[in-house]
């Protein structure tokens, strides 16, 4: 091979390994009315929330901790060993410290080689941006075999009186992970991926302290100062994911020349059940093309998409040659998608 066609070679990456893992501890809409004043009806009714997962007091897991399971069941699956991967991607809005980030922490609980490992900081659509991340990674021919990651501790961080029951009630713990590797034939595989940002929204869902701005000292001196709770606009954040969810899901099927009747399996983030709803209407979509599980986990965030993909591919819902599209839309805000054909 010359080297002008050394340089044009391109790959596609595939993902070959799922696995997910959810904290022991079931929490219902039925024990959360226990403790604030909510009941199931509402909570139903506005996401389509029945249960989630809340890491019980005790337990060892962590957004690290919950990610290492999840990742050693991915990696087996793929029929590899930790010794095969050559970088880590770790997308969370939760992670163990302010710093360092989870991918390190992975390299050293799996045991890894001193491979390279980076954290990715887009809440629900981290996964989205740490799969297109690998992506690249892949495409070039740098790395071979990427592990992604997506895992979230939110518990631990919300407001669980009747002043926070409007986020509260919403989110759960978690973990994903997906192997990716090398793909030589380009119309298999990752297609394309589509990313986007809009700032100007970041105080819309936004955990504001601790911040290096307002750090501990100063928020320990003003009690009222409950801004380490996650705030959410949520009808804006609504109003503004039912537009971004199409468009992204339009463009990744334009980039491909694809429409959507040619969608085998959406997996949107899991942010609320009516936001699936809308786009399984708005695309035509029938139920066995949409996935949604949110009724047993809540809104994990960076770890929804992987939890769900895991789950479809574990019951026969996402087989070879299907076109699978994920898509998500979060705090930031951030959006994006992923085409793949399986
Ligand atoms: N239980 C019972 N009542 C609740 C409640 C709860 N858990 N949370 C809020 N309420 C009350 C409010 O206090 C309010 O009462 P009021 O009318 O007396 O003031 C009423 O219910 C309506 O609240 P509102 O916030 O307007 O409800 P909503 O219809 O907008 O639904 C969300 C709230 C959060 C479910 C909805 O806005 C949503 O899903 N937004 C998108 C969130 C999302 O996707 N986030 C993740 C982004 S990735």
């Amino acid at each position: 091979m010359g080297f002008k066609e050394k340089q044009m070679t391109m790959y596609n990456s595939k993902i070959i390994g799922l696995g997910h893992y959810v904290p022991e501890q079931i929490v219902t809409n039925e024990d959360l009315s226990k403790i604030m004043d909510t009941n199931d009806a509402w909570i139903q009714e506005r996401t389509g929330i029945k249960e989630r997962h809340w890491i019980a007091e005790g337990s060892e897991d962590t957004s690290a901790v919950m990610g290492a399971k999840a990742a050693r069941i991915a990696i087996e699956r793929a029929g590899l060993t930790t010794k095969d991967i050559d970088f880590i991607v770790f997308a969370t809005l939760s992670p163990d410290y302010f710093f360092p980030g989870c991918g390190v922490q992975i390299q050293d609980m799996l045991d890894m080689k001193t491979v390279g490992a980076i954290d990715i900081r887009n809440q629900c659509s981290g996964f989205v941006y740490a799969i297109s991340t690998a992506d690249q990674f892949i495409k070039t021919g740098m790395y071979k075999n990427v592990l992604v990651i997506g895992a979230e501790f939110h518990s631990n961080g919300l407001d669980k009186t009747t002043r926070g029951r409007g986020v509260s009630v919403i989110f759960g713990d978690g973990a994903g992970a997906a192997v990716l590797t090398r793909e030589e034939d380009t119309t298999k595989g990752i297609l394309s991926t589509h990313l986007h940002s809009e700032g100007a929204y970041a105080d819309k869902l936004i955990v504001e302290s601790p911040s290096i701005r307002n750090w501990v000292p100063e928020l320990m001196a003003n009690p009222d100062d409950i801004s380490y709770f996650p705030y959410m606009d949520g009808q804006f954040v609504f109003k503004n994911a039912v537009v971004r969810f199409s468009e992204v899901i339009i463009e990744g099927l334009a980039k491909n020349n694809l429409s959507k009747e040619d969608i085998d399996m959406l997996i949107p983030h899991q942010a609320n059940l009516r936001i699936s709803q809308f786009i399984q209407r708005k695309f035509g979509l029938s139920d066995n093309q949409v996935f949604n599980n949110i009724q047993k986990y809540g809104n994990t965030t960076a770890a929804s998409i992987p939890i769900a993909l895991t789950e479809a591919w574990e019951q026969g819902k996402v087989k070879d040659g299907d076109t699978v599209v994920l898509a998500a839309f979060g705090s930031g805000f951030t959006w994006g998608s992923v085409i793949i054909k399986w």
